[in-house]
């Protein structure tokens, strides 16, 4: 198999319209910038340090013609050998011909359902620890994004480097952004700040506690400082799956995704898509991001979309409307 080419290899820049949209391995940032339909992504790149990401040409990123920019978030695949791994909490019935290959199969039918612009893979992608070989089981966990020519990019967590590659392997340090359009961020470990929301004030479940880390180390300060970041995604949790807003930053868990990941089972595996909207100028051409949405898809018979709501607005933030989205059966 064709070894995996990541989108943005170690730090790298993407500039849309001499703006910037960045994204790196440790964390994702997204700046949705300005960008006339016609004009596509210019790509720089550094070279990748070592091992299995490859040199490729980066594919471009661009708002579709329909203005929207989409983005499937895959949390937690834990991918380890293939059809060899077995599935981790699925209904008894469900055990037998259960395996990575239903993870596999989910990311296809994702792809199929929703176009994705931009596929972004938020860390634990293989699990280290059961996996022989950590690159095939990346290239295999990746597979169906490069099968399908989408642009995506990778975050580790922390069971990424358990296997035969050293976190060294798969990444440099990341390039700091400089834009002022709305900012999406991408990463594994869900902040301590996700721990202050209950169901009053949050869209999704919570079914265990928050993977945070013990010390808060005043990232999301940092991101609020920031202004321009509207979102935060993150795993870690499989069986938390909640959007909460915390002064102006939608903090929002993917929800898992992987068969070989602990889940619930008759809890159906999920992902998040995320689009942003860009807003029709007066002479009808595109003008700046408008909306940021987000749904989730079930892994059930007729991928469900759940939990619809607007994560940002230009007028209005946090405005929940659960009953229809654009773009997703509700
Ligand atoms: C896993 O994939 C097999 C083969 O397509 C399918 O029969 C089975 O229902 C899937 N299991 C789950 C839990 O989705
Ligand atoms: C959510 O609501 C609870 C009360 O039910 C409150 O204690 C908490 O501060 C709220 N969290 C946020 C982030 O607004």
């Amino acid at each position: 198999m064709k070894r995996a080419t990541m989108v943005q290899p170690s730090s790298t820049f993407v500039n849309i319209n001499k703006k910037n949209l960045w994204v790196s391995l440790a964390i994702a940032v997204l700046s949705l910038c300005f960008v006339p339909i016609n004009v596509s992504a210019a790509v720089r790149r550094h070279p990748p340090q070592q091992h299995h990401l490859s040199r490729k040409p980066s594919p471009k990123l661009r708002f579709g013609r329909n203005g929207e920019f989409k983005i499937l978030q895959v949390a937690d695949m834990h991918y380890a050998d293939g059809k060899t791994t077995p599935c981790e909490d699925v209904l008894p019935s469900q055990v037998d011909g259960c395996s990575d290959l239903n993870t596999t199969a989910f990311i296809h039918r994702m792809i199929e359902a929703e176009k994705p612009n931009f596929i972004i893979f938020t860390g634990d992608n293989i699990y280290g620890f059961d996996s022989k070989d950590s690159a095939k089981s990346m290239d295999a966990a990746f597979a169906p994004a490069i099968a399908a020519r989408i642009p995506w990019a990778a975050v580790l967590g922390n069971h990424d480097q358990e296997g035969t590659l050293s976190r060294e392997a798969y990444m440099s340090p990341p390039n700091a952004q400089k834009s002022s359009a709305p900012g999406l961020v991408y990463f594994h470990i869900p902040l301590p700040e996700v721990a202050s929301f209950d169901s009053t004030n949050f869209t999704g479940v919570r079914q265990e506690d928050i993977g945070s880390a013990s010390v808060n180390s005043g990232f999301f300060t940092t991101l609020v400082e920031a202004g321009d970041v509207k979102a935060v995604f993150t795993g870690h949790d499989h069986v938390n799956d909640f959007c909460g807003q915390l002064t102006g930053i939608q903090l929002c868990y993917g929800g898992g995704f992987g068969y070989h990941a602990y889940g619930k089972a008759g809890w159906p595996r999920r992902a998040r898509v995320v689009v942003a909207s860009l807003e029709k100028t007066e002479e009808g051409g595109w003008g700046t991001v408008k909306s940021i949405k987000t749904w989730k898809r079930l892994d059930d018979k007729h991928l469900t979309a759940i939990d619809g709501e607007v994560l940002w607005s230009k007028k209005h933030t946090g405005t929940r409307r659960k009953k229809h989205i654009n773009g997703s059966p509700a």
